[in-house]
């Protein structure tokens, strides 16, 4: 007799479900008295009843209680507020036999009701623990509401500004993501799952997502084995050791397979080399979306390839809730796969404390306890880290304050671009704009405004198209009267918060609709011109690098975005953000990434015969790793502990940082590695260290990395090793600007 059939009190519930340290005991006690029904019910995830993502199953409010209350529903998404939470979980805990708990996600991407900065954006910071710190605020304020699971950190390397979805993760670097996945982690996770202040993250896609062929959402993938290994996993990786509760698979394949049908990056990799006990919950309907891939006939098929490949939680499918039962039955499949699933997820709603008290997370009093103050507070802070200065000529920045300035663009009164895509709670319209945050500052000179274009128009929403307005030009004539009597000009343009985002890709990455016009009109009346960029991607900015003075990369930065941007401009912060994805001189560059491998053709200008494109510069426009700062850093040379590394030793890098600039700054300093003869084609650098810096004027700092051979190995094809011989490390301001020196690993 199941020791929860009859169970009606919480007390009893929590007696019998205790310590984390018994989580596998009282796991298997459970799953051995599930039915077959309830086994499935915990593999199927129910969409709330909005903010759909995609194509929802049929299933109309009444059907899907029904089933809550018979305890077949494992978790729901999109169901926000303590009320609507605590609901859900009574139909489920009041009724059902077996009183499993349900978790609730929804998609945290960069804030939940205070506003973060994308985290493209975000990264740009380099700063861990701010983005740590972002990640905590965001978890509480989900939790406060009674979410207790996102679906982020999205760690798809991704090196395509074409692809839409580049604002939701890191950008091009694995190390550098699998950092910020971790702090993220951290961040949402806490030091103890079942703590009600945290929340369960989840590391998604998995894998290969970022990596859609042209940039194109939801394309296929041809990855190689050796680019999926070196490049794709390792962010994955790092986040099942950081303990990340779930992983989340994709919707692309890969050489044909589409991931959440991979056994091989499911079972093989994720729960069998890494040794991962969490669960894998699908990418939305990606299962049923084996029919249209060509590879499942109808859902029970589909069902039965997803379950063997290990995806264990079919959100939103309806594949896994009309197929398993009859694949059990009629044994093509072995329940024990259903069981493994289930495993997964009962011990992460154990590790969640949700068997002592479902309810948790439906606390009413935890939202008084949060100062909306505080946190909007840390939103200024991490937006003003997060802003990149990508060139300042005759010091145009910060502004002396009083001067007379002309703010122009269809961006410097936009509330709600800054609040970028997947926004969660964060309101329409809820931004600090730029004229705003200039309002707010103590900004004394005169400030005049004139939009002169508008950029995005219609209806604006996560589902539907967006407009981009390509004719009216009628405010131009009156933004280029205003520049021509300014001291200075500050020219919002960028991109619309539903340029970027899921579904969002373009095939041209350069300005949209009027904006370049207008800055060229503008430009021929008044050249003291500093371009603040707001967008969620690398765009094409080839002619303001030519001409515009000065240029500001200020991304989507939440909340707070205003005020961050006016306290950059105005100098009462020295920037300090590096990008974290290169910059195309044209669209027809990406994928662009600085990480590649050497052709046969690396270079010879004097020819054709080499690896470029004859109509374009090659390389990128500004490179990864790239900011200025109103300071300046000089480099001293790099010094080496010693020439050879042993495979079980260290080595250290040395070089000393000195602001050789008026005021004090901050400096990401950077460490790649090269590997100079490898048995396969390597990257002609990789990232494998940085540190954030904080330096007073005329202070030095000698800043260290160390390098192990583990650091060096790269996966072959069959094993991960290193491989004695040279190798280069390289230090400096940037991926392009590096010094170098050797070392052996013997
Ligand atoms: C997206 C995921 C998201 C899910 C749930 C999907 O369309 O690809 O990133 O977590 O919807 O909203």
């Amino acid at each position: 007799m199941s020791a929860f059939v009859g169970v009606t009190s919480f007390a009893q519930i929590s007696e019998i479900k205790s310590s984390v340290d018994r989580v596998e005991g009282k796991v298997d006690s459970v799953l051995q008295k599930m039915t077959l029904e309830e086994k499935i019910g915990q593999m199927v995830q129910y969409n709330g009843s909005w903010d759909l993502t995609g194509p929802a199953s049929d299933k109309g409010n009444k059907e899907k209680e029904e089933r809550i209350k018979k305890g077949m529903v494992g978790s729901m998404l999109n169901v926000l507020s303590v009320e609507a939470t605590e609901q859900a979980q009574r139909l489920n805990m009041e009724n059902s036999r077996m009183k499993i708990p349900m978790m609730f996600g929804y998609d945290v991407i960069h804030g939940y009701k205070t506003i973060f900065p994308v985290p493209l954006a975000e990264t740009s910071s380099w700063d861990l623990e701010a983005m740590e710190e972002s990640a905590r605020i965001a978890a509480l304020e989900s939790a406060a509401d009674g979410v207790n699971w996102t679906f982020s950190p999205m760690i798809d390397v991704s090196r395509d500004a074409r692809w839409g979805r580049i604002m939701e993760g890191s950008g091009e670097d694995p190390f550098l993501t699998s950092k910020v996945g971790e702090a993220k982690i951290r961040g949402y996770q806490g030091e103890d799952l079942s703590d009600p202040k945290t929340i369960a993250a989840t590391a998604k896609h998995f894998a290969g997502y970022g990596f859609v062929e042209g940039g194109k959402d939801y394309n296929s993938g041809n990855i190689g084995i050796r680019e999926l290994h070196n490049f794709i996993l390792p962010p994955f990786k790092a986040a099942a050791k950081a303990g990340a509760a779930t992983f989340m698979n994709s919707f692309n394949t890969i050489d044909g397979i589409p991931a959440t049908a991979s056994e091989y990056l499911q079972r093989d990799i994720l729960k069998g080399d890494w040794n991962w006990d969490g669960f894998v919950v699908s990418d939305w309907g990606s299962i049923a979306e084996l029919i249209p891939h060509g590879i499942a006939k109808d859902k029970t098929d589909a069902a039965r390839i997803a379950v063997k490949a290990g995806s264990d939680m079919d959100m939103e499918g309806g594949t896994y809730e009309s197929g398993l039962k009859s694949l059990v039955e009629n044994g093509t499949i072995n329940e024990s796969l259903l069981d493994d699933a289930v495993r997964r997820i009962l011990r992460v709603k154990f590790k969640m404390g949700l068997f002592d008290d479902p309810y948790r997370y439906s606390d009413a009093g935890l939202a008084s306890e949060i100062s909306t103050e505080d946190h909007l507070k840390t939103a200024r802070d991490i937006a003003r880290k997060s802003i990149v200065l990508l060139k300042n000529e005759q010091q145009l920045l910060p502004l002396k304050g009083d001067e007379n300035i002309a703010i122009i663009g269809p961006l410097a009164d936009d509330k709600d671009t800054p609040i970028g895509n997947w926004r969660a709670q964060g309101e329409k319209n809820s931004a600090v704009s730029v004229i705003e945050g200039f309002k707010n500052s103590d900004f004394s000179g005169t400030m005049r405004f004139e939009k002169g274009v508008t950029l995005g128009k219609g209806e604006r929403s996560f589902l539907m198209p967006l407009e981009i307005e390509k004719e009216d030009r009628s405010g131009i004539s009156a933004a280029v009267e205003i520049a021509k009597n300014a001291d200075k000009v500050i020219l919002v343009l960028g991109e619309d918060a539903f340029q970027t985002g899921e579904g969002r890709s373009q095939a041209d990455v350069s300005l949209a609709g009027l904006q370049k016009e207008l800055m060229e009109k503008v430009f021929e009346v008044n050249k003291n011109i500093i371009l603040v960029l707001i967008n969620g991607r690398p765009i094409e900015i080839n002619w303001a690098a030519e001409n515009i003075p000065a240029i500001v990369e200020a991304w989507q930065l939440g909340s707070e975005s205003g005020n961050a941007i006016a306290d950059v401009l105005l100098g009462k912060y020295n920037p300090s953000g590096k990008l974290p994805v290169s910059f195309p001189r044209n669209s027809g560059q990406e994928p662009l990434y600085y990480n590649h491998l050497n052709t046969g053709r690396p270079s010879n200008p004097q020819h054709v015969t080499y690896s470029h494109y004859t109509d374009v510069e090659d390389g990128p426009l500004y490179p990864f790793g790239f900011g200025l700062s109103y300071t300046s850093f000089e480099y001293g040379k790099p010094g080496i502990s010693s020439a050879n590394l042993t495979e079980d030793g260290t080595l250290t890098v040395k070089v000393s940082v000195t602001n050789t600039g008026a005021v004090k700054g901050k400096e990401v300093v950077q460490l790649y590695v090269k590997d100079l003869v490898a048995k396969i084609a390597r990257p002609i650098k990789e990232l494998k260290g940085f540190e954030l810096v904080e330096l007073e004027a005329g202070e030095s700092k000698e800043i260290s990395f160390e390098i192990s051979s583990e650091m060096l190995q790269f996966y072959d094809g069959e094993n991960w090793i290193a491989e004695p011989g040279e190798f280069e490390a390289m230090v400096g301001t940037n991926s392009a600007e590096v010094q170098s020196i050797k070392f052996e690993l013997k």
